[in-house]
This record gives structure tokens, sequence and C-alpha cells, in this order.
């Protein structure tokens, strides 16, 4: 890839114009959808799966989005359940991309083979999360390195944004360094985050020691400050902080109004954790916007794609400031891939585990990330 493509790359994510008219709108920003509920494996700590229900048809799953587009919502984040379990899983990412939505899915990258990333890549799939949590499976989770590495080879010439991201908790923690050292050796943007409560506020494994993990989230965000490609804000890593020290946080939830979920069953969600009865073909601007308010479940709120969205929204110049800082700041890194490529030097500099070590399909220069935005086919 040309320098200049790279260094256009390293920015792309924020697609400004576009995400900026969310900003001072009244519009919503992105939905998630549970493309299922079904999934192929059991984490411990999840409550975002139920193998007794049927997947949603693809005409449901295509009718709903087609008014989740209406409503002017600009990205879609594709999950579940595990989104790769849906056979029509295809059909429905080159239908979203075809209503001119930036799409992103987010997988436990278990289905993955060479063929289904390919498909999804001409489908017109922008970004793709896949969430490992260990090196190894354990009895909290089996999302682990062992299973994932070698299909991290199909990314390689693939246009599709990468990036990874793990829970940490008790059972994760003395492996988080090593997830995390495993991506960014590669070049894939690669974050992990603390587990979040239930929804009724109770930890369903043990969250992990509270010294241990601060230090953890100083040394990501130490990390991001140097420009490496930690794929969090740093205004989430300082959040994970205030959240472990009980510090109180000021902001104001936009779940429900800028971001939104709608469930497998097509009922809208305010979030992961707050779901309504209503169904999203009743739902107006109006009742979005509605609910752009403080909210009773703020404290302690751990569904830190709402909390990005929502400080983006409130203090959209501090947090794209520092953002884009520690972007610029890999700049150079780009410019030495790109004289190692010339002088075929094989070694990536500045990586902390060398023999971990190919980069992948261009996405060390930062994909878009889920947090902010991909670029859009066309305006809403
Ligand atoms: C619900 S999963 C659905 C997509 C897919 N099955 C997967 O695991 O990537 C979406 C993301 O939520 C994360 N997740 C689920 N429960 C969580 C919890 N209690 N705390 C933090 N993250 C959680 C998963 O690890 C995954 O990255
Ligand atoms: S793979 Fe994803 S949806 Fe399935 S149990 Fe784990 S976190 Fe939940
Ligand atoms: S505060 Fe958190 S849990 Fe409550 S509605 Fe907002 S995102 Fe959901």
């Amino acid at each position: 890839m040309k320098l200049l493509d790279k260094i256009g790359r390293e920015f792309s994510g924020y697609n400004i114009v576009e995400s900026g008219k969310r900003l001072f709108d009244r519009k919503p920003l992105q939905c998630s959808l549970y493309v299922t509920d079904r999934c192929n494996l059991d984490c411990a700590y999840c409550t975002e799966y139920d193998n007794s229900r049927s997947h949603p048809s693809i005409d449901d799953l295509k009718k709903w989005v087609r008014k989740i587009r209406e409503l002017g919502t600009m990205r879609i984040a594709l999950v579940g359940g595990e989104p790769l379990t849906h056979p029509d899983i295809v059909e429905l990412v080159r239908y979203c991309r075809e209503l001119g939505f930036a799409t992103s899915l987010t997988t436990n990258g278990f289905l993955l083979t060479h063929k289904l990333v390919v498909q999804l890549e001409k489908a017109g799939l922008q970004v793709m999360q896949i969430s490992v949590d260990r090196m190894t499976p354990s009895a909290i989770t089996k999302k682990s390195f062992k299973t994932i590495l070698p299909k991290l080879d199909y990314f390689r010439e693939s246009k599709i944004s990468l990036h990874i991201t793990g829970v940490i908790c008790a059972d994760t923690l003395a492996e988080a360094q090593a997830v995390l050292e495993t991506g960014l050796s590669r070049g894939i943007p690669t974050e992990v985050r603390l587990v979040h409560a239930d929804p009724l506020r109770r930890f369903r494994v043990d969250p992990g020691q509270r010294e241990e993990l601060e230090r953890f989230i100083d040394s990501m965000i130490e990390r991001k400050r140097r420009g490496e490609k930690i794929h969090t804000s740093e205004a989430i890593l300082d959040y994970q902080r205030s959240l472990l020290r009980g510090e109180h946080v000021e902001w104001t939830c936009a779940a429900g109004y800028k971001l939104f979920f709608v469930s497998a069953q097509g009922k809208f969600w305010i979030c992961s954790m707050v779901h309504t009865d209503k169904h999203i073909m009743d739902v107006t601007l109006e009742d979005l916007y509605a609910n752009y308010r403080k909210k009773s479940c703020q404290d302690g709120c751990g569904v830190y794609c709402a909390v990005s969205a929502s400080l983006l929204v409130e203090k959209p110049g501090r947090v794209l400031g520092k953002e884009i800082l520690a972007r610029t700041k890999r700049v150079p890194s780009i410019f030495h891939t790109s004289s190692r490529r010339r002088t075929g030097d094989p070694k990536p500099r500045g990586v902390a585990n060398p023999d971990g070590t190919h980069e992948m399909n261009d996405s060390a220069n930062g994909g878009p990330a889920a947090d902010y935005g991909v670029t859009l086919r066309e305006g809403v």
C-alpha cells in the first residue's frame, strides 16, 4: 500500500465529515444489531446468548436494517450471539452496504474460514472485531489465540480492517499482557477491557484484583500515548481506571439516542443491558431523542461502546483531539514500515514481541475503529 494511502487510512476511521454531522444533529450515529441470539460458545461472563431461540429470518433482518437506516443511522455493528452462525450473514452484510451503512461485525472467530473472509470482504464488510481473551482456552472462556492465530493468515490480503478485543477478569488477567503483545506485534489494533456486570449488576465471574487491574489499565494508557495501536480511546481507558478507583465520572448517557441496539427479535434496546419491549419498526426520532438524559444505571456502566459514543458527543474536541494525537505518533512507524519493505528488512521495530510477526492487511495502519466509525459510501 502506498505511503499516502497508509497515512490516509490512519485517519480514515474518523470519517470526519460524516461523523461530524452526527455530533451536531439529532440523528443516531450507530446501531448494534443482534443478528442472532444463538452462539457456538458459552463464555462464563456473557449474558448475550440464548440457544433456545431460532435465528431471525433474513427478510426480517432486512426490514429492520432498512428502518434503522431510515432513522438516519450511519453505522451498523453486527453482533450477537455469534453472528457467523447465521446462515445468511454474507447476504446481510451486502444488504447493509447497499443501504450505505458503514458496517462492522464482531465475532468469536471460531467459524472463520478463508472462503468466508473473502465472501465477507466481497460483500463490503469494512471492519471485523475478533474477540480473544487468552492465549489458551479455560473453563471461563474458550476464546484464545490457540484457535485464532492460524486464522489471522486469512486477512493478509484482505481489505477488512481487523482488530482484536479481549475481556479482562481474574481468569484472563495473567494472559492479558500476552494477548495484547500478540495482537500488537502483528500490527493488529488490540484492546483488552474490564469485564462488566450483568443487567442485575452481578458479576458472573471474578472480575480480578483491583490494584493489578489498575496497573494493567495504566500500562495501556502509557502505550496509547506512545502511539501504539491500543484499539480504544484514552477517554475509555481513563474511564475504566475511574471505575476501578470508584471515582465519579461526569457524563450523560447517549444510549437509546446516538447509539442503540436492536435485539434478534427486532426489539428496540437502549443498550445491551437495558431492554425495551418496543419494536424497532415503531421507533421515531423523537423516541430516540427522549433517551438523551442522565440515567440511573450510569454509575459503574460497563457498556463501553455507549460510554465512548456518549463522551464523543459530549466532548468531541477533547476525545478526538487525543485520538488524533495518538495516531499522529504512528505516522513515523508507517515510514519505518515502508522503508523496511523497500530494504527487505523483515523485523518490525518497536514491538515487544519480535518473534510474533507479520503485519496484517495493513491494519498496522490503524483500521477504522468501530468506536469512531468507518467511511460511508454515501451520506444519509
Ligand atoms: C456478546 S459478544 C457477541 C459477538 C461474539 N460472539 C463475540 O464473542 O465476539 C460481543 C462482545 O462482548 C464481549 N462481552 C460479552 N460479555 C461481556 C462482559 N460481561 N464483559 C465484557 N465484555 C463482554 C465479548 O467478549 C465480545 O467481545
Ligand atoms: S462467544 Fe460471544 S456471544 Fe458467545 S458466549 Fe462468548 S461472548 Fe457471548
Ligand atoms: S448508562 Fe450504561 S447501562 Fe445504562 S443505559 Fe447507558 S449504556 Fe446502558
